[in-house]
């Protein structure tokens, strides 16, 4: 099953995923981190898979403009129908069915090129290969993806002993991912080192959702979900937590010196 196939059957689970405590929690710490990244003048960006359109909406209602593409069709009429909840923002989204191959904005360049949930369901070289050149000087290019160097964390925290070892000793690069899908993690080094080759400088990494992956019925209060979110961005950025997170989520700014702390 390719990518777009699986995605098409599971696109409706993606979506309940997406706005569950666990969902949200991975939206705010990267939203957070890109927003950090962004000029404050409003600037270009493109969610290249940008599915029920999430970071597209939180981008644009943050005063940015925001083009979202998708391959999948179900998963952009998921995002145009919540965008037309939010009419205010619709003079700054653009939604087009495309992949990360296809090119309807070739001749443009973007402050911020977002590629989340998308790379475990592609060969990262390629992918990022295809996405790096379209940043525009001094902007970033923004990675989500699955931590392959905690391969098996989450299996174990689950009780899923013997799934977790078998992953743990072979250094498994797949695993099974949220919606059953079988997904493949990259280390942040390795992603930070495809990104460099392509001319981009890496700032630091962060570890997403490294407490709280397994919590998979989590309903937590409000306070009790600001307090994890304050803990989780934390250890997000600090050794040895960060290397746990489920997701790494990687920047790269075109012509710029490494950076200490996000
Ligand atoms: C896990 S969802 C992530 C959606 C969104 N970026 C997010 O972080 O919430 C993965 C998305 O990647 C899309 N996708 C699958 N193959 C793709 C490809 N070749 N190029 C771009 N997107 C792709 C799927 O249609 C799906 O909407």
């Amino acid at each position: 099953m390719d990518a777009l196939t699986g995605f098409a059957s599971v696109g409706a689970a993606y979506s309940a995923h997406s706005l569950s405590a666990r969902g949200r929690l991975r939206h705010d710490l990267v939203a957070r981190r890109l927003l950090a990244e962004l000029p404050a003048r409003p600037a270009r960006v493109l969610d290249v898979g940008c599915g029920d359109g999430e970071m597209t909406l939180r981008l644009a209602a943050a005063g940015h403009h925001v083009t979202g593409v998708d391959p999948s069709a179900e998963m952009l009429r998921a995002a145009a129908r919540r965008l037309s909840a939010r009419p205010d923002l619709a003079p700054r989204i653009r939604l087009l069915e495309a992949g990360i191959d296809g090119r309807p904005f070739e001749r443009e360049r973007f402050d911020a090129v977002c590629c989340h949930g998308v790379l475990m369901h592609l060969d990262a070289a390629d992918a990022i290969g295809r996405v790096a050149g379209l940043v525009a000087r001094g902007g970033v290019l923004s990675i989500l993806t699955e931590n392959r160097a905690a391969i098996g964390f989450r299996e174990a925290l689950r009780g899923e002993y013997r799934a977790a070892r078998g992953l743990i000793e072979q250094g498994a690069a797949a695993s099974r991912g949220n919606l059953g899908l079988q997904t493949r993690g990259d280390t942040a080094e390795a992603l930070d080192e495809l990104a460099a080759g392509h001319g981009l400088s890496p700032l630091p990494w962060q570890g997403v959702r490294i407490f709280h992956d397994h919590h998979v019925d989590w309903t937590p209060d409000p306070e009790e979900y600001a307090q994890a979110l304050q803990t989780e961005w934390a250890a997000s950025t600090r050794d040895p937590y960060r290397q746990l997170g489920r997701l790494v989520h990687t920047v790269a700014r075109h012509g710029a010196e490494r950076r200490r702390t996000p």
